[in-house]
């Protein structure tokens, strides 16, 4: 049974339907991407999810449904969504925004040492720990966002468009890094991306979503073999 099961989900906004029928797994400890051009559905797939639209279809989390819940329900289940446009706090330091990420915890000496760990992750947080959200830059401001997903200890992390607005080297350690969480902590993710060659560092299955219907979908290799994946989103 996979972690997460999305089957002919649908979402709209007020009267606009949106996504018309998407179907997405993650298995338990895999990565999956969802790829796709501007407005094709992408994050509104990971809203309904969370339970931030109204969605219609099949929504299962560990065996689940979760359609319908309310956002803190689900977050409450173990999902983490780190958002476009990254979400941090301004006005906190790195350090409270990270420990803000734990605040449903009540494991102290586990909090510590994962604290500890995502300022592994992220070095560059260590050196700015006592930094407002809003003194950092965007790829730092990544790095937290994404650091205080993983302070919760989710069991799936729900990942937005990691990339947008950073220089391809900020991207490439965004991506490592939660490579090597994946890696180290086991940690199952739905990754959106439009940066495809990005996106195929980290995940082992994608679906291509164009106007809220899925167009493609298999392994990595099967995906970067095709020539219309090539052309449209490698570059050639
Ligand atoms: N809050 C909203 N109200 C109304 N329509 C919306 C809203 N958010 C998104 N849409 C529309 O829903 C469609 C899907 O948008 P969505 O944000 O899911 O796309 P996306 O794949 O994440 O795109 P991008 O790569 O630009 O982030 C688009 O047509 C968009 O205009
Ligand atoms: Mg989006």
């Amino acid at each position: 049974m996979s972690l997460l099961e999305l089957e002919n989900v649908s979402a709209a906004y007020g009267p606009v339907t949106v996504l018309h029928g998407v179907s997405v797994n993650v298995e338990r400890g895999g990565a999956t991407g969802i790829l796709g051009a501007n407005g094709a559905g992408k994050t509104t797939t990971l809203r309904a999810i969370s339970g931030l639209v109204k969605a219609s279809g099949r929504i299962v989390f560990d065996g689940k449904s979760i359609l319908g819940l309310r956002p803190d329900q689900v977050a409450s289940l173990g999902i983490a969504h780190v958002p476009e446009g990254r979400g941090t706090l301004s006005r906190l330091t790195v350090r409270d925004n990270l420990l803000l990420g734990a605040y449903l915890r009540r494991d102290r000496r586990a909090i510590t040492a994962d604290l500890d760990y995502c300022l592994d992750l992220f070095p560059q947080l260590r050196t700015r720990i006592r930094s407002t959200g809003a003194a950092l830059s965007g790829g730092e401001q990544q790095m937290l966002a994404i650091g205080r997903a993983f302070m919760s200890r989710p069991r799936l992390l729900l990942l937005d468009e990691a990339s947008l607005g950073l220089a391809p080297s900020t991207s490439a350690n965004v991506y490592s890094a939660v490579g090597r969480l994946r890696v180290e902590s086991g940690l199952s993710m739905l990754v959106v991306e439009q940066n495809a060659a990005l996106a195929f560092t980290l995940v082992d299955n994608a679906t291509v979503l164009e106007t809220g219907r899925n167009v493609l979908s298999g392994t990595r290799t099967e995906l970067m073999g095709m020539d219309s994946i090539r052309k449209a989103y490698l570059g050639g």
